[in-house]
């Protein structure tokens, strides 16, 4: 099947990765055929870069509706800022198209329904790259623990912190705008946490937290900006089976940062990355996780994706990271965002179905004054 690329900015060279091990292990993959971003320079030298890898040099666009006006494509990976997420993709259906999205699914829940009801419209398959559920470690993980191995998960901590001084997460000033990502670090970096959480232990009910921007400007020496996007979240959380959730991130760190996860259940202890340590001091290594609960997922997560779009066009198969889990993370994050305006603990199930949305509102707004042409 042939492939084409939406953006080919920072995190897309991984995703070529993930097709390199797929042809290396000589398993059905696609064929890279175009990829497209506004920066045709950018596009040129990810083009070349893509035929030192996989051998082949994709055309190059940098209009995606010119580019799916002249491919044959099957599918596309999505790989832009988040407030056109909604925008291409339903250029693609249109188009006839399937889609890969990263996440998040969405700039905002209201938009990641919108995504998931044009998939169905134009009866087109949809995916989420969503690498914290994929790939043989991270199914391995979420496998074992729904086996029991670490008895019935009732904690779950997650903290993570970045020291950026006062400059931009991954060189891109958009992920600090509301208006192009959504939220701060909790959407772009928060959404990978919700969605593993609710992978391993089921749907999260209810979420408290309080958010910040302490850093009221961030440069590089050439751009300088007022982030809207919260640097900082501070967040507890209520599974529907009862567990509870500590989970904080933010990037307005300084001198030193952290990450951690730890997830308790009544029998044992697993730190993905790390090992699961069980109440008699045995440990288990992820080595040996991965050999009896995940022998049969690739290894890289975002090959993982390229597998699971390929069995959903082919064979109808449900993604693990599918739109719809897509949603409910995206919901977590921005209950957590919405109990931070308003002051009160917030019910997932209210943000997914819109009843809740006034820190969405301000995402709107945020949107609708920046000149954004898809
Ligand atoms: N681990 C992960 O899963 C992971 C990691 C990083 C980023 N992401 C996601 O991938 C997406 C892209 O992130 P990134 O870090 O590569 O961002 P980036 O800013 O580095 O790259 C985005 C690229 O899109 C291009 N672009 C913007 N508008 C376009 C348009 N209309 N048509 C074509 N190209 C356009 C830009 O010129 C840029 O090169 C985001 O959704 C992000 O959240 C996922």
């Amino acid at each position: 099947m042939k492939l084409g690329f939406i953006g080919c900015g920072g995190i897309s060279i991984a995703h070529v990765e993930g097709l390199e091990e797929l042809k290396k292990k000589k398993l059905e993959t696609f064929e890279l055929s175009a990829v497209c971003d506004i920066q045709q320079e950018k596009a040129e030298n990810f083009a070349l870069e893509v035929e030192k890898r996989l051998g082949k040099r994709p055309t190059v666009y940098t209009d995606y509706r010119v580019m799916l006006e002249k491919e044959r494509l099957n599918a596309v990976s999505v790989l832009i800022n988040h407030n056109l997420h909604h925008i291409v993709a339903e250029d693609c259906f249109a188009a006839g198209v399937h889609v890969q999205m990263q996440k998040p699914l969405a700039i905002s829940p209201s938009f990641g329904r919108k995504i998931i009801a044009d998939a169905k419209k134009y009866n087109r398959v949809l995916t989420l790259c969503e690498p914290s559920v994929l790939g043989a470690e991270n199914v391995a993980i979420a496998r074992a623990v729904k086996e029991g191995v670490i008895g019935s998960v009732y904690l779950v901590m997650d903290y993570a912190t970045v020291t950026l001084n006062r400059g931009f997460f991954a060189g891109t000033p958009w992920r600090h705008m509301k208006g192009e990502a959504g939220a701060g670090w909790i959407n772009d970096h928060g959404v990978h946490r919700t969605h593993f959480f609710t992978e391993i232990n089921g749907p999260i009910d209810e979420v408290f937290a309080y958010t910040e921007i302490f850093e009221k400007e961030l440069s590089d020496g050439n751009v300088t900006i007022s982030p809207t996007g919260e640097d900082t979240a501070v967040t507890v959380f209520k599974f529907k089976n009862g567990g509870l959730g500590h989970w904080m991130c933010a990037t307005s760190a300084h001198g030193e940062r952290t990450g951690g996860v730890w997830i308790y259940g009544n029998k044992g202890c697993l730190r993905p990355g790390q090992h699961v340590t069980l109440e008699n001091g045995k440990k288990i290594l992820m080595t040996e996780l991965i050999e009896r609960y995940a022998s049969d997922i690739v290894e890289h997560p975002f090959a993982h994706s390229f597998v699971e779009l390929w069995e959903a066009i082919a064979e109808n198969k449900i993604p693990i990271s599918s739109a719809e889990r897509g949603l409910e993370a995206l919901g977590v994050v921005f209950a957590a965002l919405e109990s931070a305006t308003i002051g009160q603990p917030v019910k997932v199930q209210d943000i997914i179905n819109g009843k809740k949305r006034a820190y969405e509102d301000t995402v709107i707004e945020e949107m609708k004054s920046l000149k954004v042409n898809g």
